[in-house]
């Protein structure tokens, strides 16, 4: 996930590039590795910096460009290529005639790369974001006209994109969409362009949606909207109702929920150009030379480690030998780890010290390692032998949400990729979590199942297979947002203990789907606490009668355990969120938590 903006201003309006660096600072959410502007009149300028905005604050040389009227900026959260100064956005031509900014990934970038450098194109940069500029320019060189030029290059994308670009000499901004969000804001004092709204809701709240397949042509005047046709299409102005503040949460009133509701999009990016659909394979570009067929072993903490087991899970199904550990205690475990090993790395920001202890631990006995991270270019990333990017985008919330459902993805997809691929079957059933998350997010009961037990003694998760590291995360999310007690089992472990806890006021979340033996135990386990008086929350496919010994149902659709491991997640993210909330709690910011955890 990145954030762009575009200006087009009225010369007596606000400068330029105060706009670009203001829009900029508000979409920092969206990506905060590095940043740049470009300001096309009279001649094109670039500045672009590594790290966070006050680097291109610093580095932008305001005095030269004081009454510029417009231009197009990006900060960035990287995809392809470390963060730095060179992969920074814009990107040029060769010439510096146009400059591009770009939210997404283009997924045919290689072969598009392939022929530009065929054809004599020198590249400065890593990054997929780098053939639009040279596409455009060699339009430009053919004689194709500024407007003509970046439509021609458009076409030639396949995969997501926002994209806007400038071109040298002119005050016309030019924009299209496919499947990352742009938006229009109709000013007094300019027309802007952003991924989202907060990045200028300060000079307009009249906006335009821009939908996908759509073109934009930005001027001091207003935005025309067309098709790929050329053909004027007519979005609606609507009025946002936002304060600069609420407007970064997108109107949510934290950030948590805004990632929650971020999931489907999350999960669309994760899998994006990694189903090849014709033949049915996984292909992941990322680890394309991770060649393995030894034992495997995860390494991770909190969030992490729920996501390792489950991948574990996965692999050890398709035969593999596969274990999690959690990383602060591997290396009193004195677990087994040789030259044949694979250690994986899970751990979304790639700075937890334990993590990193424990792959520095493994690639000292000789294990290959691979990061299965968030974050381009973290420690985790450029000390493991590979990386595997989750592309959740970033999360500003202390507690894991849309990062856990990707590593979830990710590691389903990578143990797919290590062992036997999937069956026709289950890649559509990848293919259809992203959509029926949203489902989820349409429909959940979780805010009437947190009213009736916000006051509840204490939270009990149980599940089996894939759906125990899920009952383990639904209760970490509990505690820490809300500050109650909250315990996850195996499900079959109760009877050995923890059935001493249970009373009538402390509700038991349940997670079964299907009707095969998983779910029968795991049913055998609910009427064990039913029994006892306690409330039971079922989060199931319907699929089996655990309905008849609940007292409220959180549905999910009918995916199988694995996905279905997924979307009961989701079900559980959102108790915790509302019981936090009917708390009154810290959602953000809990006590005595940081996002990183960078000590051991
Ligand atoms: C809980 C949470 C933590 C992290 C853990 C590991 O919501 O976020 O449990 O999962 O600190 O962090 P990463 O994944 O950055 O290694």
């Amino acid at each position: 996930m990145c954030g762009i903006v575009g200006y087009a201003g009225t010369a007596d309006g606000a400068d330029a590039v105060d706009v670009i660096l203001d829009g900029l600072s508000r979409l920092e959410y969206r990506g905060y590795d590095s940043a740049g502007l470009a300001v096309p009149t009279p001649s094109m300028r670039i500045h672009k910096a590594e790290g966070e905005l006050s680097a291109l604050e610093d580095a932008v040389p305001r005095a030269d460009l004081e009454g510029t009227v417009t231009g197009i900026g990006h900060t960035r959260w990287s995809t392809h290529g470390p963060p730095s100064d060179v992969n920074a956005h814009p990107h040029s031509d060769e010439g510096n005639r146009v400059a591009v900014v770009h939210n997404g990934i283009i997924e045919n970038y290689q072969q598009l790369r392939d022929d530009l450098v065929d054809a004599g194109v020198t590249f400065r940069s890593e990054t997929d974001t780098e053939v639009v500029p040279h596409l455009i320019g060699r339009a430009l060189d053919r004689g194709a006209e500024p407007e003509e030029a970046f439509r021609l290059a458009i076409d030639q994308l396949e995969g997501s994109y926002a994209i806007a670009a400038v071109f040298d000499g002119s005050e016309t901004v030019y924009a299209a969409r496919q499947d990352s969000p742009l938006v229009v804001g109709l000013g007094e004092t300019g027309t802007f362009l952003a991924s989202d709204v907060p990045a200028f809701v300060e000079h307009t709240d009249r906006v335009q949606y821009v939908e996908d397949g759509d073109f934009v042509r930005l001027t001091a005047d207003g935005a025309v909207i067309t098709d790929a046709a050329g053909r004027p299409v007519d979005r609606a102005t609507e009025t946002v109702a936002w304060d600069p503040e609420d407007a970064e949460k997108s109107g949510y009133d934290h950030f948590m929920l805004k990632e929650i509701n971020e999931q489907p999009t999350a999960l669309r990016q994760c899998l994006r150009g990694r189903i090849d659909e014709l033949d049915g394979t996984i292909d992941l570009d990322d680890i394309a030379d991770l060649d393995h067929d030894g034992p495997i072993q995860f390494v991770a903490c909190g969030t992490s480690y729920h996501a390792a087991l489950f991948g574990a899970e996965r692999l050890r199904t398709a035969g593999v030998q596969a274990h999690a550990y959690l990383a602060s205690e591997y290396a009193s475990e004195r677990v087994p780890v040789d030259e044949g090993t694979l250690v994986v790395g899970v751990t979304q920001s790639g700075e937890t010290a334990d993590t990193l202890r424990a792959l520095r631990e493994a690639a000292r006995a000789g294990a290959t390692t691979l990061a299965v991270t968030n974050t381009v270019a973290s420690s985790a990333a450029r000390e493991c032998d590979h990386a595997l990017y989750i592309r959740a985008g970033p999360e500003i919330g202390v507690a894991a949400t849309k990062t856990f459902a990707s590593q979830q993805l990710a590691l389903a997809l990578l143990a797919f990729a290590l062992s036997d691929g999937p069956t026709r079957e289950e890649l559509e059933a990848l293919r259809d979590i992203p959509g029926q998350v949203q489902t989820i997010l349409d429909t959940t009961d979780a805010r009437a199942v947190a009213e009736a037990y916000a006051d509840a003694d204490a939270y009990f998760f149980i599940g089996r297979g894939y759906h125990y590291p899920v009952a383990l995360e639904g209760a970490l999310k509990m505690k820490e947002i809300t500050y109650r007690h909250a315990e996850g089992f195996a499900a079959g472990e109760l009877k050995h203990g923890p059935l001493a806890l249970v009373t009538q006021n402390t509700p038991v979340f349940a997670i079964v789907t299907g009707n095969g033996e998983t779910a029968r135990k795991t049913i055998g386990n609910v009427k064990e606490v039913e029994a006892r008086d306690a409330p039971i929350v079922a989060i199931t496919d319907g699929e089996s009668d655990v309905t008849r010994y609940a007292d409220h149902v959180l549905e999910i659709p009918a995916v199988g355990d694995l996905g279905g491991s997924v979307l009961a997640n989701v079900q559980l993210q959102l108790v915790a969120y509302w019981v936090a909330n009917l708390l009154g709690r810290s959602i953000d910011k809990p006590r005595n938590l940081a996002k990183s955890v960078t000590v051991e």
